[in-house]
């Protein structure tokens, strides 16, 4: 199949100029007829399809290649489009989508019967959220259906968060690719559980659980799969290998000068053993690794958004460069900082060198 890659061009503050943007039309009218698009938001690419028709989620699955057992996200326009697909929402999630929608954070609420199985991974509950992004939410009003939408990535690799990204993936895999620019989060959404007595993270996001907690009045728990590999996570999609370069990524964890002088061991004998050895850091910690090794500065440690910002394109940058071996700086878990580390604790396959 060729993919067509259309470009947005209308501008983000005019959301009725992106109602009309040929582009926008166009993908929405793809959606409409059960086909797939890959679009912007603020997080990552999403790949959409019409979350209540099966067939259009199935051909999601197809394209990504994910297990059948890992849910999809189902993208709202709106709040009020909240009643077409869950069940109830409760007190808590409430003030949780009056302080952040549209933004970064996904609930998973009881779903309706109308959402099909296929798009829950065969669980009684459905993650919802209403994304900030301009495009994505013009795309979503034409669209006129709930849109379910994992990463645009092939199952695996880092989540894409520019239109390129998407196209290294999945161009041949799908029709349409909307080009919108660089997500501006970087990390997916944050994953709340509202059912039970507490609430807690399903999956760290863009949205810390300092501030989902200064929203509730209550400590917010993250489920213990964000840092070590659980056999049956809430979320599903947490079991499994993901965002890994090709390299092998050791993340090294403690004190910052004492990872880089571990780094800085660690790599010689790695070049000394005839591997290419690549290097997470951030624009504070470049000069710490001379050529021959591969250092990617990584946004700015001082502000972690930045990091997360940059992260998923890092860890593709490994591989364009061809690394055998690669060590990640440690990166404080705090804000958005808690999916920097899921993330790239996710990408080493748990491999953690600790100083
Ligand atoms: O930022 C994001 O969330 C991006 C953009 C495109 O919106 N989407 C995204 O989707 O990251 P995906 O499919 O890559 O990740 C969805 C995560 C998985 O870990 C999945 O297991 C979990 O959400 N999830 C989905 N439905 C769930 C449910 N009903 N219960 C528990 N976890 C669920
Ligand atoms: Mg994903």
């Amino acid at each position: 199949m060729e993919t067509k890659w259309l470009r947005v061009s209308a501008a983000p503050d005019d959301p009725e100029g992106l109602e009309r943007d040929p582009a926008v039309v166009e993908a929405a009218a793809y959606l409409r007829k059960g086909e797939l698009v890959a679009f912007p938001t603020e997080t990552v690419y999403g790949l959409g399809g019409n979350a209540l028709d099966p067939r259009a989620v199935a051909k999601i699955y197809e394209a990504k290649g994910r297990p059948p057992d890992n849910p999809l996200i189902v993208h709202l326009a709106d709040a009020a489009q909240l009643a077409a697909v869950a069940r109830s929402v409760p007190k808590a999630a409430r003030r949780l989508i009056d302080a952040f929608w549209p933004g970064p954070l996904t609930l998973v609420l009881p779903k309706r019967e109308g959402v099909p199985l296929r798009t829950t991974g065969g669980l009684d509950t459905v993650a919802v959220r209403m994304p900030a992004h301009p495009a994505a939410l013009a795309l979503l009003r034409l669209a006129e259906v709930p849109v379910a939408a994992p990463s645009a990535n092939r199952s695996g690799r880092p989540s894409p968060t520019t239109a390129a990204h998407v196209w290294e993936d999945l161009a041949g895999r799908i029709p349409v690719l909307l080009d919108g620019g660089a997500a501006t989060v970087g990390v997916e959404s944050t994953v709340v559980d509202v059912g039970g007595d507490r609430p807690v993270i399903l999956r760290p996001g863009g949205i810390g659980p300092e501030e989902l907690a200064e929203v509730l009045g209550t400590e917010v728990e993250l489920d213990p799969s964000w840092s070590e590999p659980v056999e049956r996570p809430k979320a599903p999609g947490m079991k499994y290998r993901h965002y890994a370069p090709e390299g092998t990524l050791y993340l090294v964890v403690g004190d910052v000068a004492a990872a880089r002088r571990e780094i800085l061991r660690r790599a010689e004998a790695e070049r000394k053993a005839g591997r290419k050895v690549g290097i997470l850091t951030t624009e504070e910690g470049r000069s710490w690794y001379p050529a021959p090794f591969y250092a990617v500065a990584c946004g700015r440690r001082e502000d972690l958004s930045s990091v997360a910002a940059a992260l998923f394109a890092a860890l593709r940058e490994f591989d364009r460069a061809g690394c055998d071996v690669i060590f990640a700086e440690p990166f404080p878990a705090a804000g958005v900082g808690w999916a920097v580390v899921n993330r790239l604790l996710k990408a080493a396959g748990h491999r953690v060198i600790r100083v």
